[in-house]
């Protein structure tokens, strides 16, 4: 996890724990600087989430996305990129449910885009 929430680049990483304090997921924001990994543009955000798999689909990453566009709002961010493995259906069906619309095709990955209004 510090390589979420101590990154340099990190806008927020929002934790979801259920009453026990359990981690039920994740959701990261960073910055993309130039030459970051992932090949994003310039001053874009890039999510990251990942829920443990006995807590899907029970609104835990609806609930973190809230707390992720908080975060870009106050950043200002136009652009979020959020990009996925191409064989992983309910990673694309979660980010396009959130908003986020593909825009490019890379080897393996599809990447989305969720455009904030300005
Ligand atoms: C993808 C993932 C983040 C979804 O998180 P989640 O907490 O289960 O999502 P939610 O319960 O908040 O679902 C929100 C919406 O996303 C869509 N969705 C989520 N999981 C889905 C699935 N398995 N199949 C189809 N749609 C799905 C639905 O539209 C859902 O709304 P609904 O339940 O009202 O129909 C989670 O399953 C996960 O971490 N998977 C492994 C890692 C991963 O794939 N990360 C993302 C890509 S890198």
């Amino acid at each position: 996890m510090g390589h979420y929430i101590s990154h340099p680049d990190s806008i927020r990483c929002t934790l979801a724990g259920d009453q026990s304090g359990h981690i039920l997921g994740f959701q990261s924001l960073r910055h993309a600087v130039a030459d970051n990994p992932y090949d994003v543009a310039v001053g874009w955000g890039i999510i990251g989430t990942h829920i443990r798999p006995s807590a899907a689909r029970r609104g835990v990453g609806r609930g973190l996305f809230a707390q992720t566009l908080d975060a870009a709002h106050g950043f200002d961010l136009t652009f979020i990129d959020a990009t996925i493995g191409a064989k992983n259906a309910e990673g694309l069906a979660y980010y396009e449910a959130m908003g986020f619309r593909e825009y490019r095709q890379l080897e393996g990955v599809v990447s989305k885009v969720y455009q904030l209004p300005s």
